[in-house]
């Protein structure tokens, strides 16, 4: 193989592992959406070696895209094709008004907080700026629940940005930010970012360079201001140190990148946690109260009035359901239970070691923050575990509130467990078990997974 078109840039530090996304898969991307909408080359398309590898007007089909898979290209693919039907402000401002009609929050947001006229003019501008729509469009039709992503992140992203008193500008950055930062998926092997189930850590690395490879082609185009690059490459750290690729922390962080890590976060927690039962953002509140040091403070104050403002209320347990949920909560107590000696066992190894890299200590930190949630928040007393069991046998309507904000902040426990579990994983893949320390790191970690996976 010669190479590729896109390369991890050579300051990514190895030990992030951010490396492993080396060949540049967006051809197959391309492919993909040349079945339904046509792809075609607008200039003869070489290698870097200068060998033509196709010709001006052909279409970027299967076979084309395999071929150009083998080569490191003269330039970047996107530069040199052009699709059928390609997104403009107008299509985008349609999709963003399907997605507020599917989510009654969002349109309420808007709503009571005015921001539905500002927002079609920033969605508008200049026809989104038609550089990026390129890039838009192939992940709407390939990676669809991205392009959601995407839309509710510029829209979040603008809106936190304009409650902080920011200036138009700032405003224009966080709504492109928001819209654009998971763009760097189209350069990832398809196999990767459409595998089900459990993921293992190269892959997970793969995944993780998406803000790295988003940094490469983002910087290149003439539309896009360092502002909004810089915040899609934060777009995963956190206030505490605790995301990447750099784990960077505080005042490090540019203010464009705290917005987009809260935004983020909050789409993860509605797609992955909310969905499913009908929740609102405003659910998210016990979230943004438990990680209150994961952003930034000005950020979080920000969410939380606009939450304020929109009057948006907790969704609420039906009374029918509450004995269901007591009993599910009780199971979520009794785990959270089961695993604070399991963490407490995986901190104290892990500092028994005498280095840590930087997955080891990202890992460590964030099995301690959640220590200490578990313990600050109490979920994991006995007194608690026998009120819902009480509440399964006998339930009353004046127990919903209590029964739904516990839910929440469990099932926010348990969330953060699992990725805790996820990072131990790929802490011990990396490190291998070729010493007694790593052997007993190992069996923590399969405890902890064993306890948030019963059977
Ligand atoms: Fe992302």
């Amino acid at each position: 193989m010669e190479g590729s078109a896109v390369e991890i840039p050579c300051q990514a530090d190895p030990s992030d592992g951010l490396a492993e996304a080396k060949q540049d898969h967006y051809a197959e991307y391309l492919a993909k959406v040349n079945e339904t909408n046509d792809v075609q080359a607008t200039e003869d398309i070489c290698n870097s070696r200068g060998v033509l590898l196709v010709k001006a007007g052909a279409r970027i089909d299967q076979g084309v895209a395999e071929r150009i898979l083998q080569h490191k290209l003269i330039k970047p693919l996107e530069d040199q094709v052009a699709l059928k039907d390609q997104i403009d402000g107008d299509k985008l401002a349609g999709h963003f008004a399907l997605l507020a009609r599917r989510f009654s929050d969002i349109a309420r947001i808007n709503r009571s907080l005015n921001f539905e006229a500002e927002f079609k003019t920033l969605i508008h501008f200049p026809a989104v700026s038609s550089c990026l729509c390129q890039k838009i469009t192939v992940l709407m039709e390939r990676l669809p629940e991205h392009f959601e992503a995407g839309l509710f992140g510029g829209w979040l992203g603008a809106l936190v940005a304009r409650e902080m008193r920011l200036g138009k500008d700032q405003i224009r950055a966080a709504f492109f930010a928001g819209l654009t930062r998971d763009l760097g998926f189209l350069h990832i092997d398809p196999a990767i970012v459409y595998k089900q189930g459990a993921l293992t850590a190269e892959e997970w690395r793969a995944i993780m360079s998406h803000v790295l490879v988003a940094n490469l082609f983002l910087s290149n185009l003439s539309c896009v201001t360092q502002e909004v690059v810089t915040a899609v490459v934060e777009h995963h750290e956190r206030y505490d140190g605790t995301g990447y690729p750099t784990g960077r922390s505080g005042t490090q962080l540019s203010t464009l990148g705290n917005i987009i890590g809260l935004v983020d976060t909050l789409q993860a927690l509605r797609m992955k946690q909310f969905a499913k039962r009908g929740r609102n953002l405003m659910d998210a509140r016990p979230y943004l109260q438990l990680n209150v040091g994961k952003h930034s403070v000005p950020v979080y104050e920000a969410m939380m009035k606009i939450l304020k403002k929109s009057g948006l209320q907790m969704t609420r347990t039906q009374g029918d359901e509450l004995a269901i949920v007591a009993a599910r909560l009780q199971d979520r107590l009794v785990t959270l239970q089961k695993v604070l000696p399991v963490l407490e066992q995986l901190i104290k190894l892990s500092s028994e070691l005498p280095r840590l890299n930087k997955q080891g200590r990202s890992s460590s930190v964030v099995a301690t923050n959640v220590l200490d949630m578990i313990q600050r928040s109490g979920l994991n007393q006995d007194e608690l575990i026998d009120w819902a069991r009480g509440v399964e046998n006998d339930p009353q309507t004046s127990d919903v509130d209590e029964i739904n904000e516990m839910e929440l902040l469990a099932n926010e426990l348990i969330w953060q467990l699992n990725s805790v579990h996820r990072a131990c994983r790929q802490f011990c893949e990396e490190q291998g078990t070729n010493s007694a320390a790593m052997v007993r790191i190992e069996a923590q970690c399969k405890l902890l997974g064993s306890l948030l996976s019963p059977g």
